[in-house]
């Protein structure tokens, strides 16, 4: 069994942004959750290393956002840099200056970006014309970050990066980034999501690509049941993500059948541990009973961004 805290990194880290998981390598996102969990460690007995002294991050948000603005803002300043909150709508960004322009400009001011937007082009364009690392911080197709955490959380809470998830709702932003992030390191994954509602098709080719090399199997099901049947771990997100309210209800009619409820876990093992991204819609995609039931890990895993994307900006920043 693995034991990630003393985890010897095969290969030195030679990532420079965090732009989508499909971009690192095993052994990367080991040492990731590796810092991680050393990080969290050392915050529980008061220790900040100071890993980036004197580091500014610009944090820019076209979305709204309570856990990533949160833990990346205090996850910098605890290892000794600042950040900037740049919301779109007080930045020129949202008056249209280009992206490009952006980079650039921010690129000869601070030492590293996390944004949070809608297109996954402009995230990539950050880094294709900034010299400093960009950390996506959720875009309309993937939530890496997020998944990290998640990682982790079923790494603490099962002991081992073995075993299967079960994603149940739509395939969504986090979906994706679950699916590249499970194949990755091995772990099996069965997304259940209704028709039309399936992850991305590139994404889902980047996991099974990842998978054949791990050994993770990769279930897509529009069957909830078979999904959860066995699973470790259970996941869901919201059933309509930022952007997509103004069609949220003609979309939750395909949904019924995707709800985490009880007579869905049930099916799970006897230990499963229930996972959310948060923000949760109680009563939609996942039943009060579940999301505050003793199976479920959500506030640890949303703790776990803190560390786990400390992790990220020291060893994209330092
Ligand atoms: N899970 C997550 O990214 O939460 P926020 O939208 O609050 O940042
Ligand atoms: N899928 C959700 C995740 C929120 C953290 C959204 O994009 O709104």
């Amino acid at each position: 069994m693995i034991d990630l805290l003393s985890y010897q990194p095969k290969q030195e880290f030679a990532q420079k942004h965090m732009l989508r998981l499909s971009d690192y390598t095993h052994d990367e996102i080991l040492q990731v959750l590796s810092l991680a969990l050393k990080l969290k460690k050392q915050l529980k007995e008061g220790l900040r290393p100071p890993l980036l002294a004197g580091k500014i991050l610009a944090m820019i948000f076209t979305k709204s956002s309570t856990r990533t603005r949160v833990s990346f803002e205090a996850g910098v300043y605890q290892l000794g840099g600042t950040a900037q909150f740049l919301s779109s709508n007080d930045i020129q960004l949202g008056r249209g200056e280009p992206i490009s322009d952006t980079a650039q400009v921010l690129s000869r001011m601070v030492d590293g970006i996390m944004i949070r937007t809608f297109k996954q082009s402009d995230v990539e364009d950050l880094a294709k014309y900034g010299s400093i690392p960009v950390i996506n911080g959720l875009t309309d197709l993937l939530h890496p970050c997020q998944i990290l955490a998640d990682l982790m959380t079923y790494y603490e809470h099962k002991g081992s990066l073995t075993g299967k998830l079960a994603f149940i709702g739509d395939g969504n932003n986090v979906a994706n980034s679950l699916l590249v992030g499970c194949a990755k390191l091995g772990l099996d994954i069965s997304v259940a999501c209704p028709e039309g509602f399936d992850p991305d098709a590139d994404v889902l080719a980047a996991a099974k690509q990842a998978a054949a090399q791990s050994g993770s199997k990769i279930v897509i099901t529009h069957d909830a049941n078979e999904a959860a049947e066995g699973a470790d771990a259970v996941y869901t997100d919201v059933w309509a993500s930022m952007g997509q309210e103004s069609d949220a209800q003609d979309k939750y009619k395909h949904f019924t059948d995707y709800q985490v409820n009880e007579k869905l876990t049930v099916r799970c093992k006897e230990d499963y541990i229930f996972l959310h991204c948060l923000p949760a819609h109680r009563g939609e995609e996942v039943t009060e009973t579940v999301i505050d039931g003793p199976h479920s890990v959500i506030f640890d895993e949303a703790e776990n961004r803190l560390h786990a994307q400390k992790a990220v900006m020291a060893l994209l920043m330092r």
